[in-house]
């Protein structure tokens, strides 16, 4: 990607602002970059366990038993690999009760168990219902701005009884590090993203300052690192960031912009960089944030 193509001449910029402005019209409904068709189910299940593996198979912050009468909530689900799995890994009549919900239904699987329910829904207008022992969420990174996580994060809190647990995980999406021989096309490609969505790409560095801001205690963050290579080193992984990117332009592409980017260009980027992840060490980070809301009296 040139210099060209990411520091636009006037018109391009003011193009970019009207799209801007029009996605931040369109914000209150929800903006997600990636779409949400079948490769990207399959995506997120298979991502579902190697994040999984990655936090030592855990699914629940470590300290919670979930108990009969207990809900738990799954925001931005996807295909609910979360909630099924948690479903899985309680006795049958637990009692427990899940709900998954997302901004879209495309996601949502044919016949899931009776004790976990699928609705769609804006994170960003959750109701305060105060009910939720446990609040879920995964990888949002790419639908919110700066002020969508502040007001994500008011609306999880409000969703959560007194003494409830937030548990999120996130990714850095920016690839690290810096010296792989195409990093300034990856950084370039994510800032040009940003810049047309209003998307913040770098939120994860700024959410267990939200969390706290948003009046969680006993905020707690476990970054661990996901190879991307070189070789058989994560190959999954990379496969997986690059079948997200894949996503991405499919999305763009459905909403007629193709990033400034022909096919012959977006080929090329996308070849270039699994070439530098397979060929050198390069990782992500995931950052797994746990909290929970005061109980009154609580300092
Ligand atoms: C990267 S996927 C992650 C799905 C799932 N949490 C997982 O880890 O497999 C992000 C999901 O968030 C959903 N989403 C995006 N913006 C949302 C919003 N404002 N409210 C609810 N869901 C949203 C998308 O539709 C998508 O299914």
């Amino acid at each position: 990607m040139s210099d060209s193509q990411l520091h636009s001449h006037p018109e391009a910029q003011s193009e970019e602002k009207v799209g801007r402005e029009e996605k931040e019209e369109k914000r209150g409904e929800g903006t997600y970059a990636l779409v949400s068709d079948e490769p990207e189910r399959a995506r997120l299940d298979s991502q579902h366990e190697r994040v999984k593996a990655l936090f030592d198979g855990s699914l629940l912050p470590a300290g919670l038993q979930l108990q009969s009468g207990d809900r738990v909530l799954d925001a931005g689900t996807g295909t609910g690999n979360w909630a099924l799995d948690v479903a899985r890994s309680l006795p049958p009549s637990s009692g427990v009760s899940i709900d998954s919900m997302d901004i879209t239904d495309r996601l949502f699987p044919a016949s899931p168990p009776p004790n976990v329910h699928f609705s769609t829904g804006n994170i960003l207008a959750l109701p305060p219902s105060g009910t939720y022992t446990l609040v879920h969420q995964r990888f949002l990174t790419a639908a919110f701005s700066a002020a969508d996580w502040r007001a994500c994060l008011a609306r999880l809190y409000d969703a959560l009884k007194p003494g409830g647990w937030l548990r999120m995980e996130e990714m850095r999406a920016f690839i690290q590090p810096a010296t792989l021989p195409h990093a300034g096309e990856f950084l370039a490609f994510g800032a040009l993203l940003e810049g047309v969505t209003g998307i913040n790409f770098r939120a994860v560095d700024n959410i267990e300052q939200w969390v706290r801001e948003a009046g969680f205690a006993d905020v707690q963050v476990d970054v661990r690192r996901w190879p991307l290579g070189p070789g058989e080193e994560g190959k999954e992984n990379r496969e997986g960031v690059m079948q997200g990117w894949g996503a991405v332009r499919r999305a763009m592409s459905a909403a007629g912009n193709d990033l400034g980017m022909s096919d012959a260009r977006w080929a090329q980027f996308m070849s270039d960089a699994a070439g530098d992840l397979e060929a050198h060490e390069s990782w992500l980070t995931v950052h797994a944030f746990t909290a929970r809301k005061p109980v009154a009296g609580d300092a």
